[in-house]
Order: structure tokens, then sequence, then C-alpha cells
């Protein structure tokens, strides 16, 4: 049976069969332990024993590679840190840190990393020169909006996020500027008409819902760039390549057109 994604179904959630291999790895390391008495001894040793079961019982389930990582070094990492003896209230606050930044990664499949300031630019130049409106899905700390919102006074810019904390700097970064709007919330409930460019900078897993969303919602004029995700099986207008340090490429797509 497969418990995690293969392509084409990644919108399952990958946390149960992520938490299934974890306890089904302590599980065995906990059988081994009763007949090497010496993984007890050691709880590093343990620890390890565990990854390596979860990681080994992850690969049985099919998880991709990464995950495999994953599962290798976290309880081993857990017992590891917990060596330091930092203040127990580091713990809750690096959870609840991390999950109001990242929330709901496991089901968005969307983590955060951010358009840089050449990407922007390009962006920037997507425009076009007459006053309008632009939407960027899931806008991060606001980065983007904010370098386009300075250079195009004209134009009216609008950012979804729902991660709470990140949508929190983002309002905070934007408040000067009238020009920008940052709106908490799912953007998927958002409808894409009235925008002459709709912006994403998401992952391989939603494009194939966004680009049924564009093609029902968009004007026939507009424009949808993805920076770095090609919609799969449609063949973007252009494909601009950045001169950043990480070739990002900018696929522009007219979905109504
Ligand atoms: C890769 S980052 C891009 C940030 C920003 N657009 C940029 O280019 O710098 C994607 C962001 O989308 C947010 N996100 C993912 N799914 C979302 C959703 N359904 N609604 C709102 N925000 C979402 C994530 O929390 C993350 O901050």
């Amino acid at each position: 049976m497969l418990f995690f994604p293969p392509e084409g179904r990644e919108h399952t959630v990958p946390l149960l069969p992520a938490c299934a291999a974890q306890v089904a790895g302590g599980l065995l390391a906990l059988m081994l332990a009763l007949t090497f008495q010496s993984l007890w001894q050691i709880p590093l040793l343990f620890a390890a024993a565990q990854g390596l079961a979860a990681a080994g019982i992850a690969a049985l389930l099919r998880a991709p590679r990464w995950w495999l990582a994953i599962h290798l070094g976290f309880v081993p990492l857990i017992v590891a840190a917990r060596m330091l003896e930092l203040p127990s209230w580091i713990w809750p606050a690096g959870f609840l840190s991390l999950l109001l930044v990242f929330w709901r990664t496991d089901r968005s499949r969307v983590p955060l990393y951010l358009t840089n300031a050449t990407a922007s630019a390009a962006v920037g130049a997507l425009l076009r020169p007459t006053p309008c409106r632009v939407l960027d899905l899931g806008c991060g700390d606001g980065g983007l909006l904010l370098r386009l919102a300075r250079t195009r006074p004209d134009c009216h810019f609008i950012g979804f996020e729902h991660a709470p904390l990140t949508w929190a700097w983002a309002r905070l970064r934007c408040r000067g500027l009238r020009n920008i709007e940052i709106r908490y919330g799912d953007f998927w409930s958002h409808s894409l008409h009235g925008y002459a460019l709709v912006y994403a900078f998401l992952s391989p897993v939603p494009m194939e819902r966004l680009w049924h969303k564009a093609q029902r919602e968009m004007d026939r004029d507009a424009q949808l760039i993805s920076n770095s995700f090609e919609i799969p099986t449609i063949s973007p207008l252009r494909v601009i390549e950045v001169a950043d340090q990480r070739q990002t490429r900018l696929y522009c797509y007219r979905p109504a057109g």
C-alpha cells in the first residue's frame, strides 16, 4: 500500500504516514533494545536505532527521499538537543514560532521562501505601463509587493497570506504604503478576477489546481507569473531567465487568453 503520495497525488496529507513511520520506528527500536540491552544505556544509540528504523519504514512506504533524512535525524536530534540542557520553555516556544511561520505546510505543501530583489525587478518589468491591480498568492513577508509598490505608485498591490506570524510581519512592513493591502487568509477562496497580473511562488504541488482556478477566474488579458514552478503539461507563453544567483525562472501564462 502507498502511504506517501505518488506523483500526481501530492495533494494528500503526508503527516499521518510520517507519524506512523516514526511510531513504528520507535516500536522496532524498543524490540531491538529488548535483545541488545546496551541500547537502553546509551540514549543516543537508542535514538539512532529508532531513526534508522523509521527511515527504513518510510522508504518502504515510498516516502520522498528528502523525508528519509528527516526520519533519520528527528529523534536523534531531539535526544542530542536535550543534552544541551536548555531551559524547558525553549521547546514549546520554538514549536510555536515554527508553526506560526510555516502554518499548515503539511496541507498547503507550500513552504516559505522569498522572491529576491532581482527577480522582483523582473516581475516589475512585466507590469503593464498603465495603472493596474496585482495579486501575490501567498505573499510571505511582503517583500516582493513592497518593492513593486515603491516603483509603481500608480498600481494597487494585494497579497494574501495564511501563516499568522508571516502575515503580521508583512502587514507591519507594508503599513506605510497606501497602494499595498496585506490580507489574512486562504488565497484559494479569493477570486482572481480584476487583476492584471497574478504572481505565484508556490511549489509543484498546487500548480495544476491553480491553472484551473486561473482559467475560470482571470481576465482575458491578465498574466499569471509563476516563479520557478511550471504548470504541468501547459507551455508557458514566455520563460524569463533572471540573472540572479539561484537562476530564477519566471513562467508567464495567459490562462484565459
Ligand atoms: C514560497 S512563499 C512566497 C512568498 C512571496 N510570494 C514571495 O515571493 O516572496 C509562499 C507563501 O505562500 C503562503 N501560502 C501557502 N499557501 C497559502 C494559501 N492557501 N493561502 C495563503 N497563503 C498561502 C505560505 O505561507 C508562504 O508564505
